[in-house]
């Protein structure tokens, strides 16, 4: 018997950390106005508490117009459609980003080009991103991620010095700001999500926001099955799906938008001092925070392992450890998107990815990212935001936890447990055994 709850100790933490998603009577009474209203959808479009809801989500990040939408994925897809993002158009992607950020590229049949990932800040390199372009390059679509922005300044140099689209996707990013601007405010949009994991939830949803009236008309079509838009000034014409949101998702988001600041601040708080003390420990590092970035968004709070100084302990030990201990964590929360299995591209399927070329691009094939490879699969560790919502002594349990199995990390060396065999799970094959995952 060891030390680590994982060899038979007796664990940090017992008692679970704050429950997700939070409600209040706010949304009980809100879906229960709803219900009696028998207007639950989103049509005729757009329907009245989404519309309220999108356009206050849109001011609250600091553009002129919202969308309120079905989830994140379709977010992205009408934006894309809304730049005009037509079949064989190139659109640059960080590597190192959920799936549905690349899926929607695709669905419109243009082509994602991925991009490594900055060390410092898991998001898109800005620094590479000129080696990227081609002629064919229309888009740039950085996702912010672990607490970070990607470079806007640079990305937005970029973009205007050759005409692109910037939108951003910023599912992890509820109320962040970049040089005081809203996430989404500063590219021509942004994207949401508002999946059950995320900083704000319906279950499902999202959102797109920007400050370009003809964007906009455009994305309001798109969504609303090619119907003109309510100010169709441009009369953009096209074909589009029903992805509208529910008048009972967006009742519960407007509760979740007003709890939203105060929750950031107990989070950030908690994360700061979680940070301060695990700083200096060694074999871990840390993300850096970039002045810009004026205000944090803390979807999860993300830092480094390093296999190495542990003299090869693989990093599904120390987090299954790590969960032992009490301390809900992830590794493989993200995968190069070229390497993962929920990107099983076919070119057959995709037909702008054999235009004008000899042999189709293979786009599993085609792409190394070492920063991305290594962030997924060696070093970078994932503490969900829920468990930031306590007490500052919870802070002080993570930092135990995870400061008790780097002390104790010997007793991990070639160590076989279930909890370390789920931890080097892909997000593919882990619903399979995970009682739960957002
Ligand atoms: C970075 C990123 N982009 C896009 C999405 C897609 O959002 P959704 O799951 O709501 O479709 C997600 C969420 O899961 C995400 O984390």
């Amino acid at each position: 018997m060891g030390k680590l709850a994982i060899t038979g100790g007796k664990p940090v933490r017992k008692e679970p950390f704050s429950p997700w998603p939070l409600y209040t009577q706010q949304e009980a009474r809100g879906l229960q106005k709803v219900l009696a209203s028998r207007n639950w959808g989103g049509y005729p479009f757009p329907n009245k508490i989404a519309h309220a809801f999108a356009q206050k989500f849109a001011r609250f990040h600091g553009a002129k117009y919202g969308l309120a939408v079905a989830n994140g994925t379709v977010a992205i897809e009408i934006a894309l459609a809304a730049a005009g993002i037509k079949a064989g158009d190139e659109v640059i992607v960080p590597a190192y980003t959920w799936e549905g950020t690349v899926g929607p590229i695709l669905f419109l049949n243009a082509v994602p080009v991925f991009v490594d990932i900055d060390p410092t800040t898991y998001c898109l390199d800005a620094k590479l991103l000129e080696k990227a372009l081609t002629l064919k390059t229309r888009a740039i679509l950085p996702v912010h991620l672990a607490m970070c922005f990607a470079d806007l300044d640079e990305i937005g140099r970029l973009a205007r010095a050759h005409n692109l689209r910037v939108i951003e996707d910023c599912a992890h990013a509820h109320g962040g700001k970049w040089r005081r601007k809203g996430a989404g405010a500063t590219g021509d949009m942004g994207c949401f999500s508002f999946q059950s994991s995320k900083l704000m939830t319906a279950g499902e949803g999202g959102a797109v926001i920007t400050s370009n009236l003809e964007f906009y008309e455009r994305a309001q079509s798109f969504m609303n099955c090619g119907r003109a838009s309510m100010t169709d000034r441009y009369k953009h014409r096209l074909i589009g799906y029903n992805y509208r949101m529910t008048e009972l998702q967006a009742v519960i988001l407007e509760a979740q938008l007003g709890r939203l600041p105060k929750q950031a601040k107990v989070r950030q708080a908690n994360m700061d001092h979680l940070e301060a003390r695990l700083r200096g420990a060694p074999g871990l590092g840390f993300l850096e925070r970039d002045r810009r970035n004026t205000r944090v968004a803390a979807y999860q709070y993300v830092f480094k392992y390093s296999p190495e100084h542990f003299g090869g302990i693989p990093r599904a030990a120390f987090l299954g450890a790590l969960q032992m201990e009490g301390i809900p964590c992830d590794g493989l929360f993200y995968e190069p998107v070229y390497k993962s299995a929920l990107f099983p591209v076919d070119p057959r399927d995709w037909p702008a990815l054999s235009w004008g070329r000899a042999e189709p691009l293979d786009m599993k094939n085609l792409y190394h990212c070492p920063v991305s490879e290594r962030a997924a699969y060696e070093e970078s560790v994932w503490l969900p935001h829920h468990i930031f919502l306590g007490s500052r002594q919870d802070a002080d349990d993570i930092a135990d936890a995870v400061l008790k199995v780097l002390e104790h990390s010997e007793e991990l060396r070639g160590l076989k447990h279930p909890a370390i065999d789920v931890k080097g799970m892909s997000r593919a094959e882990r619903p399979r055994v995970e009682k739960r995952q957002w």
